[in-house]
């Protein structure tokens, strides 16, 4: 069994990798998507979508970060694929799954699985351009609309030479909504011989174990049920793993550290947007919304928090918060 980390914009970024590859139980994760229009972006792009790049391609706890393209233009993909696999990337990830209207409205993310042929070129073009050494993979929705064009687009990806395949279990116009269907990821297994991971509504180690009994797949993608319970990986791995709220608490306290050191080096907190005090305490604030959903500590400190704008205020907060607080 695979379990790699999904790539989310905004949320999975080089803060969130290293700590939850830290916490562990991934094979892999994936970089937020990186988007190619019309030009060879500077490699100045990628290794700030990806500053693992500058260290082996991995995460400080040395898991392998696949660099994910999203366009539609096959040769400019090709060409921008060429040049972040001589920056060291380990592997290459195409993203057909975004729903965002303004990627959308420009030919890029899932409107692209109306066009089978266009699938196939870019995957095609993807893989000419890269040393055979490094997997070229497809990440897909079941369809734009419906999922009549699965299995052809399945195929598509296989025929161009992709490694793998993974599938999220939605339509673009299902969005985020439950459920996901991974009935129909095991229609996808039946068709093609490539790899196929399974992603979608995986939040506990039982939608995990229903997954793979449905989808027929043992590989594995995790998208926010990573980000509310840290340790779902290596529960899912059937680790037998205490983690409690003070345990959190920490991992909270650890990536806020974080956050604030890459102000103090200087560092962009991720492309076109400056790290200001504001925006990554905003980051925190947003991890700690999502954590609200399985932890009811999380929604006390929420509250505590969501005003406060300053680095020292949240830390005073966040550490006074222990589960004594709590059910005070
Ligand atoms: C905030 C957010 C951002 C996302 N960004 C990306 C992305 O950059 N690339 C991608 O392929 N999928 C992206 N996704 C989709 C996830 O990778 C994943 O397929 C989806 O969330 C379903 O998995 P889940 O139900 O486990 O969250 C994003 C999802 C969310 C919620």
């Amino acid at each position: 069994m695979k379990i790699f980390l999904a790539p989310m914009e905004g949320l999975t970024d080089y803060y969130m990798r290293d700590m939850l590859t830290r916490i562990g139980g991934y094979d892999a994760c994936v970089s937020e998507f990186i988007r190619v229009t019309d030009r060879l972006l500077p490699a100045r792009t990628f290794l700030q979508y990806c500053p693992e790049l500058c260290v082996g391609g991995r995460t400080a706890a040395g898991t392998p970060v696949h660099v994910q393209l999203l366009g539609s233009d096959p040769s400019v993909l090709a060409d921008n694929a060429g040049l972040v696999a001589s920056l060291g990337a380990l592997h290459i990830d195409l993203n057909f799954g975004c729903p965002a209207k303004t990627v959308n409205r420009h030919r890029g993310g899932a409107v692209l699985l109306d066009e089978p042929e266009t699938l196939y070129a870019i995957v095609r073009a993807v893989r000419s351009a890269v040393p055979a050494a490094i997997p070229v993979t497809a990440k897909m929705r079941l369809g734009v609309r419906d999922h009549s064009r699965m299995i052809e687009n399945a195929r598509a990806f296989e025929a161009a030479g992709a490694s793998a395949l993974v599938v999220h279990a939605r339509t673009k116009e299902d969005g985020y909504r439950p459920p996901a269907h991974w009935e129909a990821i095991a229609r996808i297994c039946e068709a093609v011989a490539l790899p196929v991971m399974a992603n979608g509504e995986i939040w506990t180690v039982e939608d995990a174990r229903r997954c793979q009994a449905v989808s027929g797949c043992s590989d594995l993608m995790l998208g926010r049920g990573a980000v509310t319970q840290p340790v779902l990986a290596r529960r899912i791995r059937g680790e037998a793993v205490d983690f409690f709220w003070d345990d959190l608490r920490h991992w909270q306290a650890d990536f806020l550290a974080l956050l604030k050191l890459a102000g103090e080096l200087g560092q962009p907190k991720r492309f076109g947007a400056p790290w200001t005090e504001r925006g990554a305490i905003g980051r925190y604030k947003q991890w700690l919304a999502m954590l609200t959903r399985d932890w009811p500590e999380a929604v006390t400190l929420f509250h505590q928090v969501k005003k406060l704008q300053r680095f020292t205020d949240v830390e005073a907060v966040l550490s006074a918060a222990g589960p004594a607080d709590v059910a005070a």
